[in-house]
């Protein structure tokens, strides 16, 4: 009995011990700023700020439930099939330390520590990259969105005259209302001395009657140097040293935003951070769209359409023209998503794996980074596979009851994609040895 009490004793002491140990500024405060904190302030996706100890300390419980759940942070890429330089998941540790911490009434530690460690991660309103951006180019005026439920696609244009080309190292989509976007989409086009680049309206409005109006565009888009967006969840592209791409100095930037339905008059307004570097780009990177609305859409099989109440399966399959270093990939679909799976096959056999989405989830995507290189070399056979439930089983189906749905050019929210956007380069020897900082 003696011997039951000393342990049961110890072993509560013990872990009083290593409990009292769990301070906020010691031990939770770098995790929260690392992992939270990026859309847990003013300005970012989340509702509410996890700055302060108060912040924290006010929602324990709740922090507790979601870490422990993984419902936050957001990591939806399976970690066993390939892991990501911009991995935000927590590690095992790190969630064990929030649950401890919080069992144990959350003290705040030393208060004078806490504000030492708050200046190690300075936050910059507007970005979630780790300095201002050089330019910031913006559409014109906020645009009015009417709360009538309908969606809507607009083409907003967005002039630019800099004072010469720039080396880009970074770029990031930057919106006062993300809230209400689908998605946007940013083609960077580059256009020659004659052409007025003021010349057209501000916007044109894809979802109404004004559709031939897009036309007026079009002397812009005989060039087009870059190619990004924004969806859900993503955060910034940016690249190693001596990788980017050459922002010219003249042109216009198309911006297509997609909002989605709103029951309530918002407002928005959005525009593009561009990083510059000094340094020259010696490695010029690249983007194409895989998929529904980009290469190889016809050869999805089978043929890319859900019926109601059926779970359907599809693959794409595309050969490697050339041999590749791939930076960043970026799987895209709608709400009937379950699975998202992309390998490679090289000409030997072997099996490159990409990415691996187990339980896909529209509300949170990101471009997920390599850590390193990953090389395709050239005849390989890319493989997308991906799963769709279309039952009344899914929570998400925006049908009830289910209907057929397939990939309309509108690319509602209500349709459905198949899409893979790839970062990459072409290949040089070593590449996959390369290490890549930032
Ligand atoms: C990629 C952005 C992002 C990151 C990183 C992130 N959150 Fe969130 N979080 C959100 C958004 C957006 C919401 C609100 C929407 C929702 O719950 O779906 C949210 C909601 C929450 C909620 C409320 C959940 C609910 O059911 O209403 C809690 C609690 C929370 N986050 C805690 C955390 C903690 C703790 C971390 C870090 C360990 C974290 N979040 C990291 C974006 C993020």
């Amino acid at each position: 009995m003696r011997i039951l009490i000393f342990i049961f004793l110890s072993f509560f002491f013990c872990n009083q011990i290593v409990a009292q140990k769990i301070t906020f500024s010691t031990h939770i405060a770098p995790i929260i700023q690392q992992k939270c904190a990026p859309c847990h302030r003013p300005g970012e996706a989340a509702p509410f700020s996890l700055l302060t100890y108060q912040d924290v300390a006010k929602r324990g419980t709740f922090i507790k439930d979601v870490v422990q759940s993984g419902y936050m942070p957001p990591w939806k890429p399976d970690n066993n099939y390939r892991t990501f330089h911009n991995d935000r998941s927590l590690s095992k540790a790190e969630k064990e330390l929030i649950v401890k911490w919080v069992d144990s009434k959350m003290p705040e530690g030393s208060v004078k520590k806490s504000a030492k460690e708050n200046s190690a991660i300075v936050y910059i309103q507007g970005t979630q990259y780790h300095r201002k951006p050089d330019t910031v180019l913006k559409v014109s005026k906020p645009f009015f969105i009417k709360g009538d439920n309908e969606e809507r696609f607009l083409v907003f244009k967005i002039p630019f005259d800099l004072a010469k080309d720039q080396n880009v190292e970074a770029v990031e989509f930057v919106s006062s209302n993300k809230k209400v976007i689908h998605h946007a989409n940013f083609a960077v086009h580059p256009v020659e001395n004659e052409v007025d680049i003021l010349q057209g309206a501000d916007y044109v409005d894809l979802s109404g009657s004004d559709r031939s109006k897009y036309d007026q565009y079009l002397p812009f888009k005989k060039k087009m140097d870059y190619y990004g967006g924004w969806i859900p969840g993503t955060s910034f592209e940016s690249y190693p040293k001596d990788f980017g791409w050459v922002m010219p100095k003249r042109g216009v930037i198309l911006l297509t935003i997609h909002y989605a339905p709103t029951g309530k008059d918002e407002e928005e307004m959005s525009g593009i951070n561009f990083f510059f570097t000094k340094s020259a780009i010696k490695r010029k990177v690249d983007v194409i769209s895989l998929g529904s609305a980009g290469v190889g859409e016809s050869s999805i099989e089978p043929y890319f359409m859900i019926p109601a109440d059926t779970t359907k399966a599809f693959n794409l399959k595309i050969v490697t023209p050339q041999d590749q270093s791939l930076l960043y990939i970026w799987p895209h679909m709608h709400l009937l998503g379950k699975t998202f799976k992309a390998y490679a096959v090289t000409p030997q056999g072997d099996t490159v794996k990409l990415v691996s989405i187990p339980s896909w989830d529209f509300k949170w995507q990101e471009i997920y980074r390599y850590k390193k290189l990953i090389k395709i070399p050239k005849g390989s056979i890319l493989t997308i596979e991906a799963l769709y439930d279309n039952t009344k089983e899914n929570p998400k189906n925006p049908n009830h009851p289910p209907k057929m749905v397939f990939s309309a050019n509108d690319m509602k929210t209500t349709d459905e994609m198949m899409t893979m956007l790839m970062v990459f380069l072409k290949y040089e020897e070593g590449d996959e040895n390369l290490e890549l900082d930032k």
